[in-house]
This record gives structure tokens, sequence and C-alpha cells, in this order.
């Protein structure tokens, strides 16, 4: 049965979920096939498959294009799309990309930020689109931030404002919000404080409703740098070099 934000919602408080990225259609298609309740087409994308330092440069053509790789395999789970960078910078602009999102067959869009893209938020909630927030470590900010991926939430003012972000987010009707690199203590306050929110938790510690990650650092896709809270279960990019090698092997042992 297809899984939908309500199926995702009875989660709450029974059991953590899984999430996980894809980019293409067999990368949707083995997640679907491994039960993977949750897809999102992530920004990540510019880092992971096109190459770019940061995830700054993603455009929107970008995201219909692997979007629709990913719709193509029909999954069962719910599937969801960043809006990229300057992506929702006005209420009108958020939610005429969120539809073009939706119309490349988004069941959900996602967009980083707290009370400062409220607007925007309630502008796409408003237009009937399912929304998942980002708090916490911001990767399209980055950059402006000095280019240190950085644990939010440490201080007093750090924590409160995670914790009023999420309130907000919750009141504007978001579904869930991804909490990437928040302290575990104050995840699993955001958790306590916020019923109807579904946080889904990265290198935030195990106090959330689900947990996500970027599939190609879990399965060691991206061996040139993986973050320092995954353990890859995989190393396929020592699979792919392993295997052009024996190759090229095999072919000059016929010369
Ligand atoms: O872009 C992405 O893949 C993400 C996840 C890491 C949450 O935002």
């Amino acid at each position: 049965m297809k899984i939908t934000v309500e199926t995702l919602r009875g989660f709450k408080g029974v059991r953590p979920f899984g999430a996980l990225t894809a980019y293409d259609y067999p990368g949707a298609r083995l997640l679907d096939e491994a039960g993977v309740p949750v897809i999102l087409v992530g920004d990540s994308l510019g880092m992971v498959v096109l190459g770019h330092p940061d995830t700054t440069s993603v455009t929107m053509d970008d995201m219909v294009h692997h979007l629709r790789a990913v719709c193509r395999a029909r999954p069962r789970a719910l599937v969801g799309a960043d809006l990229p960078y300057k992506a929702y910078e006005t209420p009108a602009q958020a939610v005429r990309n969120a539809r073009r999102l939706v119309e490349s067959g988004a069941e959900y869009v996602k967009a980083e930020g707290g009370r400062e893209i409220l607007p925007q938020i309630r502008a796409i909630l408003a237009g009937g689109i399912p929304f998942m927030g980002h708090l916490g470590m911001l990767p399209q900010h980055v950059v402006e931030e000095g280019g240190k991926y950085r644990m939010k939430g440490r201080d007093e003012v750090g924590r409160q404002r995670l914790l009023e972000d999420a309130i907000a987010l919750e009141e504007a009707g978001a579904f869930a919000a991804v909490l990437e690199l928040v302290t575990p203590p104050v995840a699993a306050e955001i958790r306590g404080a916020c019923p109807r929110l579904l946080t889904v938790g990265i290198g935030s510690g195990p106090d959330c409703d689900g947990q996500i990650l970027v599939t190609h650092d879990l399965v060691g896709a991206f061996p040139w740098f993986t973050p320092r809270f995954v353990t890859p279960l995989a190393r396929t990019g020592e699979s792919i070099r392993s295997s052009a090698q024996q190759w090229l092997a095999s072919l000059a042992t016929r010369a």
C-alpha cells in the first residue's frame, strides 16, 4: 500500500521510521524494494551526484530532472523533494516552485529554515502541498556561515531558537521537520514539545521520530567524504573501482 503523510503520522510514538535520499530511477527502485517508507530527492544531489562543493548551485531544473527519474520507479514510499537555494525567496516564488515539484511527482516539499521563512511555508501549505521543514545545520547557508558544518543548539540561545522554530513549523501545519546536527538533548526536547510534528534526525541522536541519511553516505558511494555520524554499511565506491580494475586486467590478458 502507498505510504502517505497519514501513514507516517501513525508511526509517531510507535516506532522510528527511516528516510533515505534518491536521485535516479535505480536508486529509488532499490530503496523501495528494501521497504524504505520515505524518499527525499535532496539537494545533496549537488554534492554527491553533480560534483559541486556545496548545495547552493542546485537549480529547480536539476531538481525536476532527478525527481522525474525517481518517480519513474513508481515508489510505494512517500516521495518528496527539496526546494533548492534561492527558490523560495518570497511566498509567491515558493508556491510556484513547490507546485512545479508536485507536478513533477513530489508528494511533499522540504525547505530549510524556521520562522524566517514562515510566510513561504504558510503559502505552500495554503496551496495544499504537504511541507517538511529543515532546522539545525542548514546546508544551503553553510557557505554564508564560513563553510563549517557545525552542531546547533549548543547554547541556550541556540536551544531556544530551535525550539521556537520547531513549534512555529508545527503550528503552521508542517507534518515533519528534519533536525540536522542538532544536539541530541535539544532534538529530544523538540520531539517532546511538538506532538504533531514528526522529527527526522540526521546526526542529532536517537530521540527523533525518524532518521534520514544521504544514501551515498550509507552505502559508501561517495568515498571521498563521509560525515562523522554515519557508519557506511557498504563500500559501493570500492566495488566500482575494483570491478573496473578487474575488467581492465581481464582485457590485458586477452592481448
Ligand atoms: O539534501 C538532502 O539530502 C537533505 C537530507 C540530508 C536531509 O536535506
